[in-house]
């Protein structure tokens, strides 16, 4: 399984440069810089030379299978937008006008929530090309998200999007019972609906320990929710979204759980907690870090500086876990990085932040994916997978 994953850099086209400069006239408002890439995805079709509308050529079309019957996945291409970005499952069908082939919404939470009242909860690390965040899981709550993926989910599959929602458990709770009883609630409220379903246990920015650090209670939720999926008539993927700062042993233990549990995977991974931002390959230091919160924390770092850590977890994850399904997660921004993936076994990739840094990045890491796989002779990603079938 030896494969050289280089964290390749792309050509920064004038597009990408009027990005930058939006970007740097917006720099007081973060959050309005974040959010406008809704607008972005609705009005691509109509914003002359964007080029933005669905593509539904089948060169880049994935379908993945699960040994235990698990419904498959069908993503129009293996590029999926990352939880956080569409918290409120809102006009999905738009994502797909940006190139995105499948869509993960959320996280959920089972009420409402308004998420952190500092501001801004998000920063900007241009050197990095990295943001920062500490939203604290603000959402609609699970039932109006799970009610609006229902509605547009036949749409969604039309213009070849895949959707899975997000959930996690309600920051606060106290009592054992309740929390438990809670993450099975949202979880089975998303299992209806969504394609797959992926559970958030790796949020750093609740004020609260992050659930994947318990792993005694991480088992009780994952024994709660495959008794809760076995007693159904019809089997949907799950997906655990990991934090990709853990140590190997730490990460052992918890794969080891989830394969007992029949999880059918894993998504590596979430922000990285900027406590240990040195670890990365940052250019930044904590200390420049805008905070987040009013304890002074900066939250969760994304973006480019995640990707060699996020690979070296997915080499150990595929080496160690071939059953699982990985879709990797961190600092993804180039189709070169995407075909290494691939090549390493990832089912999917999930990307974030390279939309605030590429202008039309789905579309332009699309055409770089076709032109890898083209240089090692496969005109679809299809013949890719007949000539590499799954063991
Ligand atoms: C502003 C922001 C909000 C996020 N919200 C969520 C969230 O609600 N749930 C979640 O699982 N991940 C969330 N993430 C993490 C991303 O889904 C992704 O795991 C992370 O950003 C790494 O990918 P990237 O390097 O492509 O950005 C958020 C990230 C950012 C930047």
């Amino acid at each position: 399984m030896s494969n050289d994953c280089i964290n390749h850099e792309y050509y920064m086209r004038p597009s990408d440069r009027i990005l930058a400069l939006i970007r740097r006239i917006f720099h007081n408002n973060p959050e309005f810089r974040h959010d406008s890439f809704k607008h972005v995805a609705r009005f691509a079709p109509v914003i002359p030379l964007m080029g933005g509308r669905p593509d539904l050529s089948n060169t880049l079309q994935r379908v993945v299978t699960f040994a235990d019957g698990s419904n498959p996945l069908h993503f129009g291409c293996p590029i999926i937008l990352a939880a956080g970005a569409n918290k409120t499952a809102l006009r999905i069908c738009d994502y797909a006008n940006v190139g995105f082939g499948g869509i993960s919404v959320g996280t959920a939470t089972r009420h409402v929530r308004e998420g952190n009242t500092h501001r801004p909860r998000i920063g900007f690390v241009e050197k990095d090309r990295a943001i920062h965040n500490s939203m604290g899981l603000n959402n609609d709550g699970v039932e109006a998200v799970c009610r609006r993926v229902e509605t547009q989910l036949e749409a969604a599959h039309k213009t070849h999007l895949c959707v899975g929602v997000s959930v996690a458990e309600t920051p606060g709770l106290t009592d054992e019972n309740e929390k438990l009883k809670d993450v099975v609630e949202t979880f089975a409220i998303a299992y209806k609906v969504g394609d797959y379903v992926e559970i958030n246990v790796s949020c750093p920015n609740t004020g609260e320990n992050r659930v994947d650090l318990d792993t005694s209670f991480l088992e009780k939720i994952f024994t709660e929710i495959t008794n809760y999926r076995n007693s159904q008539s019809y089997r949907k993927a799950v997906y655990a979204k990991l934090s990709p700062d853990m140590l190997e042993c730490h990460l052992k233990t918890i794969m080891d759980m989830l394969v007992q549990k029949g999880v059918n995977g894993v998504i590596m991974g979430n922000t990285y907690p900027t406590a240990k931002v040195n670890e990365l390959p940052v250019c930044v230091t904590f200390d420049e870090l805008t905070p987040l919160r009013g304890d002074g924390n900066r939250g969760g770092m994304s973006g480019r500086p995640l990707y060699e850590n996020m690979v070296k977890n997915v080499k150990f994850i595929r080496e160690n876990y071939p059953q699982m399904s990985v879709m990797a997660c961190g600092g993804i921004d180039h189709g070169f990085k995407i075909y290494d993936l691939i090549k390493l076994g990832v089912d999917a990739v999930q990307c974030y932040s390279v939309v605030a840094f590429r202008w039309m990045a789905a579309h332009a890491m699309r055409k770089e994916l076709e032109e890898a796989l083209m240089g090692d002779g496969y005109k679809t990603l299809a013949d890719y997978d007949a000539a590499h079938p799954k063991l």
